[in-house]
C-alpha cells in the first residue's frame, strides 16, 4: 500500500532523514519508534507533503507521490493526523469532522456516504458525539486528539498516519487512544503510527521500525522487536 524507498528530507540545509526505507502493507499497523529528535515527525511530514523530500521515492498504491503538494496527496488517500492535534479551534466538532471529509467531495476520492461515516465516528468516539456542537478549541486535550484522529478518518483514507496520538494525555486517556487504535486495526485500517510509548505501540502493531538519527536502525515483527535486547535497553526501559 505504502512503500518508502531511500527517503531523505530535512529543513533548509539541515538533513534529518538519511535515506530511510519502510513498507506498510494494506490492512496492517506499522509503528515507527525512536528517541526525541530521531526524525519520526519529519518522516510523516515528508510522506504527507508537508515538507518536500530531497530524495527517494514514496509509492502510494504504486504511484510515486514524493514532492506532490499535501492536498494532492490527501486526494490520493493518505491522511495525516499531525503532532499537536491542530484542530480548527473556532469550528464545532461536527464542522471539523465534515471538513475532514471535504476532499471526498472534490471527485478525487469515492464520495461514499458522509452522514453514515459521521455516525461511525460518533460511535467510535462517543465523547465527540456528546460534544458535536462544541467549539473544538474548548475541548480537552484528549478530546482534541480524538477529534484529530476522527477528522483524518473522515477522508476514508487508504493509509492513516498518526503522530503521537497519546501525547500529553492522562494515562486513562492513553489507554482509550490505544483501544481505539486496536479497533481501527481490527477493521483493517492501514496505519503508520508514531508513538512515544514504544512498548504500547509494539503491543498493538504488526511491524515495527526503529529510527535512530534519521536512519532505520532495526525493523521486524513488532513482537520480535519487543523482546530484542537492544531495543528493550534503548527504547522500552527496564520496567517493561
Ligand atoms: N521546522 C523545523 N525546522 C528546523 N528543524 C526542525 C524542524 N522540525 C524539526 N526539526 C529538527 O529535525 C530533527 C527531527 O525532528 P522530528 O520532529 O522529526 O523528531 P521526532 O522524532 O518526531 O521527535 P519527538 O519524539 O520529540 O517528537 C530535530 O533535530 C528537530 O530539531
Ligand atoms: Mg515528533
Amino acid at each position: 500500500m505504502l512503500k518508502v524507498e531511500n527517503l531523505s528530507a530535512g529543513y533548509g540545509k539541515v538533513q534529518v532523514l538519511h535515506g530511510i526505507s519502510l513498507e506498510v502493507a494494506a490492512g496492517t499497523l506499522v509503528t515507527l519508534i525512536g528517541s526525541n529528535g530521531a526524525g519520526k515527525t519529519t518522516t510523516l511530514r515528508a510522506l504527507s507533503g508537508m515538507i518536500a523530500p530531497t530524495g527517494g521515492r514514496i509509492l502510494l498504491g504504486g504511484a510515486d507521490i514524493a514532492g506532490m503538494p499535501s492536498h494532492a496527496i490527501a486526494k490520493r488517500g493518505l491522511a495525516h493526523s499531525p503532532e499537536g492535534r491542530r484542530v480548527f479551534p473556532n469550528l464545532s466538532v461536527h464542522d471539523n469532522l465534515t471538513l475532514g471529509g471535504f476532499t471526498r467531495l472534490t471527485g478525487a476520492r469515492p464520495r461514499g456516504n458522509m452522514p453514515a461515516d459521521l455516525d461511525r465516528m460518533y460511535a467510535l468516539f462517543p465523547r465527540l458525539a456528546e460534544r458535536r456542537t462544541q467549539f473544538a478549541g474548548t475541548l480537552s486535550g484528549g478530546e482534541q486528539q480524538m477529534l484529530a484522529m476522527a477528522r483524518a478518518l473522515m477522508l476514508n483514507p487508504d493509509v492513516l498516519l498518526l503522530d503521537e496520538p497519546s501525547m500529553g494525555l492522562a494515562p486513562k486517556l492513553v489507554d482509550e487512544v490505544f483501544a481505539t487504535i486496536s479497533v481501527l486495526r481490527a477493521n483493517r485500517v492501514t496505519m503508520l503510527l508514531v508513538e512515544q510509548f514504544a512498548a504500547a505501540a509494539l503491543e498493538v502493531a504488526d511491524i515495527g521500525y526503529v529510527l535512530e538519527n534519521g536512519r532505520i536502525a532495526a525493523h521486524g515483527p513488532a513482537a520480535a522487536l519487543k523482546t530484542d535486547p537492544a531495543v528493550r535497553a534503548a527504547y522500552l526501559g527496564a520496567a517493561h
